[in-house]
């Protein structure tokens, strides 16, 4: 398949996934603190996604057996959530979550703090999250995706952090997962040129130490190869001739 230009109608059931997609990350954001299961944030999650008629859209895909990827610590993402794995104070977690409103997709990533955390997890997840922002500053059509990588991955590792390399954003639209990829390391070359219409989920996932992760043998959990704490930002991006549009993302929430 190829990249998908997306028209306004198009947009706008896009707009209503990533607005209904911000509200659930504000309500599964609220109930964190030590002593809660990451079970029981996919469950809040789930009801809240349902609560607007939508369909969470990870739910059997590929066969993840939940609806919101719960990643603890040194989990980089696809944790599967369970009433066993309770929060800690000094834990951060990072919720992944997508809705589905009429057909159209909607993806977006939070890292948050669970009770005290120490200072230096809390630049691991504001370098993160600024470094998407670095990222989208790139994100306009006439440039090249690649631009977009590398500016995450300059911030990052001016931060002193890593990016995963093993991972990557993706088109998404009517799929969770469309061409092109997006990584969040410059490639050789510079990528595709960006146009209109596109819509890109563009999510660095960033470790404080090395960027090799592998595989839990759950066959979906990525945690870093050396045990160091791992972040993750994402949001749902509509390329336009000026500022992106970010569809899973206000102001007034987290
Ligand atoms: N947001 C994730 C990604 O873009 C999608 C998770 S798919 C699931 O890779 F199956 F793990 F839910
Ligand atoms: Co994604």
């Amino acid at each position: 398949m190829s990249v998908t230009i997306k028209s306004e109608h198009e947009i706008e059931l896009m707009r209503e996934a990533g607005r209904i997609l911000a509200i659930t990350h504000d309500e599964m954001a609220k109930i964190i603190r030590p002593g809660i299961s990451t079970m029981d944030i996919n469950r809040k999650g789930e009801e809240i996604i349902r609560s607007f008629g939508c369909i969470p859209s990870f739910l059997n895909y590929n066969g993840y057996p939940a609806s919101i990827c719960v990643s603890v610590n040194d989990e980089v993402v696809h944790g599967i959530p369970s009433k066993k794995r309770i929060l800690r104070d000094g834990d951060i977690v990072s919720l992944d979550a997508g809705v589905i409103y009429k057909g159209y997709q909607s993806d977006a990533a939070r890292t948050h703090a669970v009770g005290e955390i120490s200072e230096e997890d809390k630049k691991l997840i504001e370098v993160t999250k600024q470094s998407f922002f670095e990222g989208i500053k790139f994100a306009k059509a006439g440039n090249h995706l690649f631009d977009i990588s590398k500016a995450i991955q300059n911030y990052v590792e001016a931060n002193g952090f890593s990016v995963v390399r093993d991972l990557v954003g993706h088109g998404i639209g009517k799929n969770l997962h469309e061409e092109p990829q997006v990584p969040n390391y410059k490639p050789i070359g510079r990528g595709m040129k960006l146009r209109k219409g596109m819509t890109l989920a563009i999510e660095p996932m960033v470790n404080i130490g090395a960027y090799d992760v592998w595989m839990l043998d759950d066959d979906w959990t990525v945690v870093t190869k050396d045990g160091s704490k791992s972040s993750h930002y994402e949001n749902t991006v509509y390329i336009t001739d000026g500022e992106p549009e970010l569809l899973s993302y206000r102001e007034d929430l987290v």
